[in-house]
């Protein structure tokens, strides 16, 4: 399946490393477009209408503003579209490009590495799917983990996969920057601390995502891990994430 990317920004970026294979795509900076195509064997274009016309999917990799300019160059010719674009349903990408199979994912940075969290919004107007609707779940399923959810839910996965390498970069910096308090030199406080949210991440999934089994067995009663998670439920750890996700669902606290 020939993939085709309109914008070459990070998540495109991500997205391309992440499939590792050649893309055609178009940006409106050239030198976006064709640094990516460089790096990964493809074709930098200078228009997007070309890009539809070349590509089987045409991935929308443009910011959610630019769907309705970016669909007067790309319907005409697209045979098949998925949109990465945060806060733009279904029915919007169906009215943008009508007459065509449309597909809604939202992926996260971690793409990059195939070991991203991938949402697919789950398209209740559509019939059983087929052969090609399965080709491209399978491409995304590429990435990493592929999670079909009601399109209602979105935004708030949208809260805890799209947004959240970058709540994780900033505990894994706060728990670094604590022990440099300490005395313990940054660049060995983060080798430790990535690689303890790396293997904690595969032990929940060989516990079958039981967080609390974890915390129990890391836990001794009277112990100073106990401390440790008293401490920081103190700090607001849960209200804060709870905060997080109302911030960007756009809600009062
Ligand atoms: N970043 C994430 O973690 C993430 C996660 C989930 C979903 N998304 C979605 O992914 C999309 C891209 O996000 P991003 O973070 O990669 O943004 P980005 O880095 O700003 O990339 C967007 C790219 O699209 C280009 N562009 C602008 N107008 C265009 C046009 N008419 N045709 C083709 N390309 C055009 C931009 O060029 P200029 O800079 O010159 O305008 C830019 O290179 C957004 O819709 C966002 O909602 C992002």
């Amino acid at each position: 399946m020939k993939i085709g990317l309109i914008g070459c920004g990070n998540m495109a970026r991500a997205l391309a490393r992440g499939w590792g294979r050649p893309v055609v795509c178009a940006d409106p900076l050239a030198e976006r477009a064709r640094s990516l195509a460089e790096e990964l064997g493809g074709e930098a274009l200078s228009d997007n209408a070309e890009v539809a016309a070349r590509a089987d999917l045409v991935v929308l990799c443009h910011k959610p503003a630019q769907l309705h300019s970016v669909a007067a160059e790309v319907a005409p010719q697209a045979r098949a579209v998925a949109s990465i674009l945060a806060a733009t349903p279904l029915a919007a990408l169906r009215e943008a490009y009508p007459e065509r199979p449309v597909y809604r994912f939202l992926p996260s940075l971690p793409v990059e590495v195939r070991q991203g969290a991938v949402v697919q919004a789950a398209d209740a107007g559509a019939g059983e799917a087929d052969a090609e609707d399965e080709a491209v779940a399978a491409l995304f399923a590429e990435l990493g983990t592929l999670v079909v959810l009601d399109e209602s839910l979105v935004d708030v996965a949208m809260g805890l996969m799209s947004c959240a390498p970058a709540y994780v970069a900033l505990v894994a910096e706060a728990q670094v920057d604590a022990g440099v308090r300490w005395g313990l030199p940054a660049a060995q406080g983060a080798q430790l601390v990535v690689q303890t949210l790396t293997g904690t991440a595969e032990l929940l999934r060989r516990r079958g995502y039981d967080t609390l089994a974890v915390r129990r067995e890391v836990a001794s009663p009277g112990g100073l891990t106990a401390r440790g998670l008293q401490a920081l439920e103190q700090g607001g750890l849960r209200a804060a994430f709870a905060d997080a996700l109302a911030a960007v669902l756009g809600e009062e606290r």
